[in-house]
């Protein structure tokens, strides 16, 4: 049995993907925990129509938590706080961006990227460290940005890599295997 958390401040698509595909492969038996900040936030309502636990917990709070609370794996999915070196030392972290890092840190990445006139962009899902988007990148995948393309087109095309990327990355890590292009969608120009 694998747990894991998913940390989420707003909409939770991709808690949702998360959620799905592995209810799709129960012989990996993954345990799911969604936690977030906000007790507005439409992850919540996610979390209990699917039947997840879930948890309101305070940003003040992550260290306590996690001190007691064990995880093989910690994902942030539009979790909108840094989160300090004492909490990060306390589990393995994962983020994911809808950009290709280094490029477009921080927020709007989608629209910065776009309105810079980008040909390539993408996804990065990578560790986290105290600096805002900046830890090791674990995986990545391009959009290609056609001269036609129009941003609402792009800006779907992002979402729907993330919520293909990060499940398959999720499992990658907790059966340590390591991968690459070829592993994720059936390969770069795929
Ligand atoms: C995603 O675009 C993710 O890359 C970014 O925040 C957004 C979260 O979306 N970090 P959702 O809450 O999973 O729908």
């Amino acid at each position: 049995m694998k747990k894991i958390a998913v940390m989420g401040s707003g909409n939770g698509s991709n808690f949702e993907t998360i959620v799905k595909y592995f209810a799709q492969k129960p012989e990996m038996e993954v345990d799911i925990t969604c936690l977030t900040d906000d007790v507005n936030a439409y992850i919540l309502t996610r979390a209990k129509n699917l039947g997840v636990k879930y948890k309101y917990l305070p940003f003040e709070q992550n260290g306590s938590y996690f001190a007691v609370n064990n995880f093989d794996l910690i994902v942030l999915a539009g979790y909108m706080r840094i989160l300090p070196d004492d909490v990060l030392n306390l589990g393995k972290f994962i983020n994911i961006h809808p950009s290709l890092l280094p490029a477009f840190k921080g927020k709007d990445a989608i629209h910065r990227a776009f309105d810079a006139g980008v040909k390539v962009s993408g996804v990065t899902i990578h560790h986290v460290t105290s600096e805002l988007d900046g830890g090791k990148i674990i995986a990545q995948y391009p959009v290609l940005i056609g001269n036609l393309m129009h941003f609402d087109e792009f800006e779907a095309e992002i979402h729907n890599l993330e919520h293909k990327l990060y499940p398959i990355v999720i499992e990658k890590l907790l059966k340590d295997e390591v991968f690459d292009f070829a592993d994720l969608l059936g390969g770069c120009s795929g």
